[in-house]
């Protein structure tokens, strides 16, 4: 790995993500047959998580991503956060299925599924590739939990720190220095 020095311990191989994707995928493709199922994914951490579940579907569905953010100011707003990039579809009449990389906080989630379930979607449900439940500071539980994480930073896969390691094929604790360097 290009990064030996910056990570601790690798949480889950290659193999084991795709192991964790393969099944998640399953019981989507269980639960949805027969409905018209809109995945929506949140950018940017979502991406590679996302890339790889639509392709383990066996049913048919349409992707969509939004992007959001904890600063700035816009016009739509919930609490922290701000829709910085919206649908460019309706949902009414979509089974509408929020995929995040990591459920942290849960404010994000929290905040995407208020916003989306005031626009009429015929059904809304959530997957959460990662599940950090030590840090929860919202009552929110996901539909769909890949794999339940510590109380570390964890990147790869999508997941970034500073916007680098999401291309690593693992998924990586960060050492505590490299970001406490930068506090
Ligand atoms: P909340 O707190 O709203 O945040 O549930 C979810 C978003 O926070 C980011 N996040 C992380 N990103 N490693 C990361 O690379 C982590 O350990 C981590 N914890 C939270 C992530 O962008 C997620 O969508
Ligand atoms: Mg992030």
């Amino acid at each position: 790995m290009y990064c030996d020095n910056d990570i601790s311990r690798v949480l889950l191989t290659p193999q084991q993500i795709d192991n964790t994707v393969t099944s998640l995928a399953n019981r989507i493709s269980e639960d949805y047959a027969d409905k018209n199922l809109l995945l929506v994914g949140l950018l940017k951490g979502s991406f590679v998580f996302m890339a790889d579940l639509i392709r383990k579907l066996t049913v048919p569905c349409r992707t969509e991503f939004m992007a959001v953010s904890s600063y700035g100011s816009g016009t739509r707003s919930c609490g922290k956060v701000t829709i910085t990039k919206d649908l460019s579809v309706n949902i009414d009449d979509c089974d509408v299925l929020v995929v995040e990389d990591i459920l942290d906080t849960g404010i994000t989630a929290a905040c995407v599924t208020d916003i989306l379930s005031k626009r009429n979607p015929a059904s809304l449900r959530l997957c959460s590739f990662l599940d950090k439940p030590e840090r929860r500071q919202v009552p929110i539980t996901a539909d769909y939990v890949g794999v339940t994480v510590p109380d570390e930073f964890v990147v790869g896969y999508g997941l970034d720190y500073d916007e680098r390691y999401r291309n690593l094929d693992c998924l990586c604790v960060l050492k505590p220095e490299v970001y406490s360097d930068k506090a």
